[in-house]
């Protein structure tokens, strides 16, 4: 396919605009060591990706260009104008870049290029134009810092605004153990006050005995009792504070609240009153209240301790700060994970709907990188819609890639506006709202770090990103082996 067939003349080089200001030495050096090529109406003169090898210029013919844009050939230009030049353009930045051809190029119609190898293009620049060569290096190298550290600020701001949110969701939890674990501590005080007085003589052993066991039986009842609706709860209070005063037992209305959320009622009082005598049932009540009490506040703080670690465990497992950054991992954890710490943001109106595919395998995946893409894709989606709408995460499985979909209600994105999304720095948000590098940053890990793929469709009232992992390591990309 490439023959090389001719050389050109110094001559000839100087009509090109490229090489039109090197003088005769420079000129002479270009001839010697680059080669004219002809290549076949349709062919590709070299593909986005491979090795840069070389570098082109058209001298006849036609040439189209294109990039692949989520996975999709998207052609950029198509020319015929003499002198156009393209390949291995930052062949001169050496390792401060990936040499690799950047986009494709093919031959529209028959063309014929003057093709110069990578390094004798890098030699020439370099030694030819070192200011130049600084400059260039420094903008490159200043804009990919540039673009690094903005990046980096990102993750950060929104992991910072995320665990704002966490805080606030942890407060909640903590302060009502805080708030259980003190009224706790003043009833088992009172508990132990109440304990002297039914002991101090009064009750014989047998029905001290019979009330330890109502006692336990109260323990029982509290574990089971149902969740009343609050007017149930209202007429049963109502029912049971007349019957406290209809046995002459003070203030009943404060009892009666305690009694009822813990599922007793008057007929199981009756027994208490059988089993201790009308004389103790004040005591043997206000003693079996406060033990309801306990277990009811036991709960509380149980419950709460319980969400305080879940909400933990989520963002140890969100952060990944204790993990592998490279490691098999289930999606739907990391998905879980990223939703509690998106918990105090998600507004009311907003629906969340997880359709997941518990079936999928564990991919291997950088999981804290994947939750920094639910992150944004997340938060995009929220962004989108408002105060309303629905968020619909969906998972299941497309050839041998596993795919994660994040779909919201919102607008859409608008045709003039999808094209730019992926590119860094674009934003349709208010100036200081978004960076633009949310989408950015996505397509990088999952595309570039996962070789995956992000895709999105969008219309009016339903958005929805795709995005796709391979389902098993890439060779390259393989997690270390563990020793
Ligand atoms: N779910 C969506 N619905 C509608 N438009 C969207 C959606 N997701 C992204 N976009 C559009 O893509 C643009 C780029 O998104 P990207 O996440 O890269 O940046 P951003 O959200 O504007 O800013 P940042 O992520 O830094 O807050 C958005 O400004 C918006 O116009
Ligand atoms: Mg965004």
């Amino acid at each position: 396919m490439t023959t090389p067939t001719d050389r050109l003349t110094p001559d000839e080089l100087r009509t090109l605009f490229l090489f039109e200001a090197l003088d005769d030495r420079q000129l002479d050096w270009l001839a010697e060591h680059g080669r004219v090529e002809q290549r076949a109406a349709g062919t590709v003169v070299y593909a986005e990706g491979e090795p840069a090898t070389c570098f082109f210029v058209l001298l006849r013919g036609a040439v189209a260009l294109s990039r692949r844009v989520h996975g999709d050939e998207v052609e950029v230009t198509r020319t015929g104008q003499r002198g156009v030049y393209g390949g291995a353009t930052q062949a001169y930045l050496d390792d401060e870049a990936e040499q690799v051809y950047r986009n494709t190029l093919r031959a529209v119609d028959e063309a014929e290029f003057f093709v110069l190898p990578a390094e004798s293009f890098a030699h020439a620049v370099r030694s030819w134009f070192p200011m130049a060569m600084h400059l260039l290096e420094g903008l490159f190298i200043g804009m990919r810092n540039a673009q690094t550290i903005v990046g980096e600020r990102e993750r950060l701001l929104a992991l910072g605004s995320l665990s704002a949110g966490l805080t606030h969701e942890l407060n909640n939890p903590a302060a009502a153990a805080v708030r259980a674990t003190s009224v706790l501590r003043d009833r088992v005080a009172g508990m132990r006050h109440k304990l002297a007085m039914i002991a101090d003589g009064r009750l014989d052993g047998r029905a001290l005995h019979t009330l330890v066991e109502l006692q336990e039986e109260a323990v029982a009842r509290v574990a089971a009792a149902p969740q009343l609706s609050a007017m149930a709860a209202a007429d049963a209070e109502d029912a049971l504070a007349d019957w406290l005063a209809e046995q002459r037992i003070g203030a009943g209305w404060d009892l009666a609240p305690t009694l009822v959320a813990g599922g007793l009622d008057e007929e199981w009082l009756a027994r208490v009153r059988a089993a201790v005598g009308a004389a103790d049932l004040e005591a043997a009540v206000r003693w079996l209240t406060y033990t309801v009490e306990t277990e009811l506040l036991m709960r509380e703080i149980g419950d709460a301790v319980t969400r305080i670690s879940g909400l933990v465990g989520a963002a140890k497992q969100y952060s990944q700060l204790d993990r592998a950054p490279y490691q098999v991992v289930d999606v739907h954890d990391l998905l879980d994970a990223t939703l509690v710490m998106f918990k105090g943001k998600l507004p009311a109106g907003v629906r969340l709907v997880k359709e997941y595919d518990r079936g999928l395998p564990p991919v291997p995946a950088y999981a804290a990188e994947l939750n920094q893409v639910w992150t944004n894709l997340i938060d995009n989606a929220l962004g989108a819609m408002g105060e309303k709408g629905t968020l619909t995460l969906r998972t299941g499985r497309d050839g041998d890639l596993l795919a994660v979909e994040i779909a919201d209600t919102g607008p859409g994105i608008p045709p003039d506006v999808r094209p730019r999304i992926f590119e860094p720095f674009f934003t349709t948000k208010p100036v200081g709202s978004g960076t633009g590098l949310g989408l950015d940053i996505s397509y990088r890990i999952v595309v570039h770090k996962h070789h995956g793929d992000i895709r999105v469709e969008s219309t009016p009232g339903a958005t929805t990103f795709r995005v796709l992992l391979p389902l098993t390591a890439a060779p390259a990309a393989g997690p270390e082996p563990v020793p």
